[in-house]
C-alpha cells in the first residue's frame, strides 16, 4: 500500500513536472533573423555590374543613418544597379546603420551572382536590383516568420491582431513620402494580455500601393501564423509584425550584451 501510494505520488509529480515544463515559456531567442532571397531571373557576369552593386550598397549603408531609416541609391550608367534599405522606425539611427552594415556582406555572400536579392537581418531590409525600385510595388517574394508557441487564447489573439492591423494599416499608408510607419498596442482576452504590432511600407510607395501591400500581410497572417505568439510578414515593400513584447533597439544586439 505504502509503495503503491509513493509510486502514484511520484507518477503525479512527474506528470506535474511535464505539464509545468510544457507551459514554461521558451527562452527568448535572439531576434537576429538572417533571411535572404535571391531572385532567379538573371545572373550577372561582368565586373561592371559587381562594381555598381558595391557602390550602390555602400552608398545606402553610408547614408541610411542620417536619412531616417530609408535610403535609395543607384550606381552605374551601363548596367545600373539600384539599392534600397529600410529600417523599422523603432530602431534609432545608430542601430539602423549597424543593421544595414551587417546585412550587406550576408547578401553578397548568399546571392553571389544574382542580379537581384533581398535580405532581412534583425529588423532591417536591404535590397538591390537591376530594375526600377522606387515607387514600384514588386512583391516578388514574401517571407513569413511565425514565432512559437501557440497561445492559449487563439481566437481572441487572432481577432486582436486583425483589429490592430486594420488600424495600423490606415495609419501607415496615410504617412508621408519620408515615412510610412505605424505601431501600436492592444490587449486581448479576460486577462488583458498585452499585444504589440508595427507596420511599415517603403515610403516611396503611394498610399494605394502601401495599402495593398499591407493588406496582403493581413491576409497571410491568418494562414501562416494563426495563434502564434508572434509573427513577421516580410516583403521588399512592406512588413507587418506583431508580438507579445515591445520592439526596440535590442533587436539588433545580442541579448546578453548591455548597451553602454
Ligand atoms: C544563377 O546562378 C545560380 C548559381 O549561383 C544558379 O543556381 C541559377 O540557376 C542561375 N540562374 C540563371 C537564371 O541562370
Ligand atoms: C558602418 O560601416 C561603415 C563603413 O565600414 C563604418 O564607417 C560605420 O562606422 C559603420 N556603422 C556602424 C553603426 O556600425
Ligand atoms: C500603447 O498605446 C497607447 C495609445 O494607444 C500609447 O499611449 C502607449 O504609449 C503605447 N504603449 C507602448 C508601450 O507602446
Amino acid at each position: 500500500m505504502e509503495m503503491k501510494s509513493t509510486m502514484s505520488f511520484l507518477f503525479l509529480l512527474q506528470a506535474l513536472i511535464n505539464v509545468v515544463s510544457a507551459f514554461k515559456p521558451p527562452p527568448i531567442p535572439p531576434e537576429d533573423i538572417n533571411v535572404y532571397r535571391c531572385r532567379n531571373t538573371g545572373n550577372y557576369t561582368s565586373t561592371n555590374y559587381k562594381n555598381n552593386l558595391i557602390s550602390a550598397l555602400s552608398a545606402v549603408a553610408k547614408n541610411i543613418g542620417a536619412h531616417g531609416g530609408f535610403y535609395q541609391s543607384s550606381a552605374g550608367t551601363t548596367e545600373q544597379v539600384n539599392a534600397v534599405a529600410l529600417c523599422p522606425s523603432y530602431l534609432n539611427s545608430f542601430f539602423c546603420e549597424s543593421c544595414v552594415n551587417k546585412s550587406i556582406p550576408l547578401l553578397q555572400k548568399n546571392c553571389p551572382n544574382q542580379k537581384e536579392g533581398v535580405t532581412w537581418v534583425a529588423s532591417c531590409m536591404v535590397r538591390y536590383s537591376d530594375r526600377k525600385i522606387s515607387g514600384v510595388l514588386d512583391d516578388w517574394v514574401w517571407v513569413h516568420l511565425p514565432k512559437d508557441p501557440i497561445v492559449a487564447k487563439v481566437r481572441e489573439l487572432d481577432q486582436a491582431v486583425s483589429d490592430l492591423a486594420s488600424r495600423l494599416q490606415t495609419q501607415a499608408a496615410g504617412g508621408t513620402s519620408l515615412k510610412k510607419f505605424a505601431s501600436g498596442n492592444t490587449t486581448y482576452g479576460m486577462e488583458k494580455v498585452d499585444l504589440y504590432a508595427a507596420m511599415q511600407c517603403t515610403p516611396d510607395l503611394s498610399k494605394e500601393q502601401c495599402t495593398k501591400c499591407l493588406f496582403s500581410t493581413m491576409l497571410t497572417v491568418h494562414s501562416c501564423c494563426s495563434g502564434k505568439l508572434g509573427a513577421r510578414m516580410l516583403s521588399p515593400n512592406c512588413y507587418f509584425r506583431y508580438d507579445h513584447d515591445q520592439f526596440d533597439n535590442i533587436d539588433v544586439l545580442p541579448r546578453a550584451t548591455s548597451i553602454r
